[in-house]
């Protein structure tokens, strides 16, 4: 598997995966090659590579709704899952009232807070976010649906902690907040990596993912359920398509982007998402239990390898993240310090200046995992 990835050498322990992976040979290839055969044109016109550009993109969404479990008519390609959330949540709000609510989380990552907030704002709707545990990084799901009320109109709610690597149980929340009429979004950047994806089972209303955490390039993917693709009024020029998916994809689609998307999610197929997440638990379990054994070391959320992704928060006593973060860089393992955007949670966490995250990736190996724990071990007080 490491072969597959040209990023990834000798050198360096990556172990920041979660903040996006190195891709895969095939996602790399198949960027260069678009752009290399002269196919290089808009598509939906009348000569050949623009009928090959209209081709690649059916044929994109066709391989990403395979992985998602979904249906590919309701796959939207965009610059990354923060543009394709504010884009929606403002298009959501055309139809929210004063007094309407939205239930969120604070295990969520900003992008799946903020943009409701400002679109909550602008309707004078509230935001309510439901808390998770603390102690244990878990999130109840009884603590969302508590908060569903008459006025809901969504629940927004992550598949996986990109932080904690909590991985909530989603259908108590989707069947819930069915049942009071509400929609449901789900942020499954973290998830789609390190778990296998049914939409078609899990029911929700909305879905956003990022290929480059899942070994493809710089973008994001957004599925739509099909009766709010036809309903909603997306922003768009007038000359755009009023055709779904075409209308929630505001300008010209990234097309090489949407090549290396195709040949990421093939990987992800041929492979099996199921088999990449038993082999990063293999990495993960020596990581965590190794992590828990120094005196030194808090370790942030799950204390447990079940339901979660193999991506882990740890503070050292004595020592400020970022200065962690430095000294493993220079041991050339790669890790993020900070908040890594999941702000609701690290303040619920009360850690004013974050923690440090490291995270098992398809590609990282024994002698990764070896080397984080020895410099981690060279920090005690
Ligand atoms: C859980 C989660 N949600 C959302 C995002 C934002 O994704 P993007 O960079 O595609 O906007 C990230 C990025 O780190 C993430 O980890």
């Amino acid at each position: 598997m490491r072969e597959r990835f040209p990023g990834i050498g000798p050198d360096w322990a990556r172990l920041d995966g979660p903040a996006g992976t190195q891709m895969v040979d095939t996602a790399i290839d198949a960027m260069a090659e678009f752009l290399r055969s002269g196919d290089n044109a808009n598509g939906h016109g009348h000569f050949a590579a623009s009928t090959a550009s209209t081709e690649l993109v059916d044929d994109a969404r066709a391989t990403v709704a395979r992985l998602l479990g979904a249906d590919a008519e309701g796959i939207v390609f965009g610059a990354n899952m923060t543009t394709l959330t504010f884009a929606m949540t403002r298009v959501l709000a055309r139809g929210w009232e004063p007094g309407d609510e939205i239930v969120g989380t604070r295990l969520d990552h900003d992008a799946n807070v903020t943009p409701w907030q400002l679109a909550a704002d602008d309707r004078e709707a509230q935001l309510v976010l439901a808390p998770f545990d603390i102690e244990t990084g878990r999130l109840d799901p009884e603590a969302v649906i508590d908060r569903i009320g008459p006025r809901t109109k969504w629940v927004t709610i992550t598949g996986a902690s990109n932080a904690l690597g909590t991985m909530p149980d989603l259908a108590p929340v989707i069947e819930a907040a069915h049942a009071a009429g509400a929609r449901v979004f789900v942020d499954g950047v973290h998830l789609v990596p390190h778990a296998p994806v049914d939409l078609d089972a899990l029911g929700c209303d909305i879905f956003v993912t990022s290929p480059y955490k899942w070994y493809g390039p710089h973008s994001g993917v957004m599925w739509i359920a099909p009766d709010l693709r036809e309903t909603l009024t997306p922003y768009k020029v007038r000359p755009a398509s009023n055709a779904a998916p075409e209308r929630f994809e505001t300008g010209t689609v990234s097309f090489e982007a949407i090549a290396g998307i195709r040949a990421a999610a093939a990987f992800l197929l041929e492979t099996g998402v199921g088999e990449i997440a038993a082999a990063e638990g293999a990495r993960f379990e020596p990581l965590l239990r190794g992590l828990q054994a120094f005196p030194h070391v808090v370790v942030h959320g799950p204390n447990t390898v079940f339901d979660r992704t193999p991506t882990v928060s740890f503070t050292l006593t004595g020592h400020e993240p970022d200065a962690v973060a430095a000294h493993l860089a220079d041991r050339r393992i790669a890790v993020w310090s900070g908040n890594y955007y999941a702000i609701e949670t690290m303040a619920a966490l009360g850690l004013q200046t974050g923690a440090v995250r490291a995270g098992v990736s398809g590609y990282t190996c024994e002698a990764d995992v070896t080397r984080l724990l020895e410099a981690v071990g060279e920090l005690a007080p």
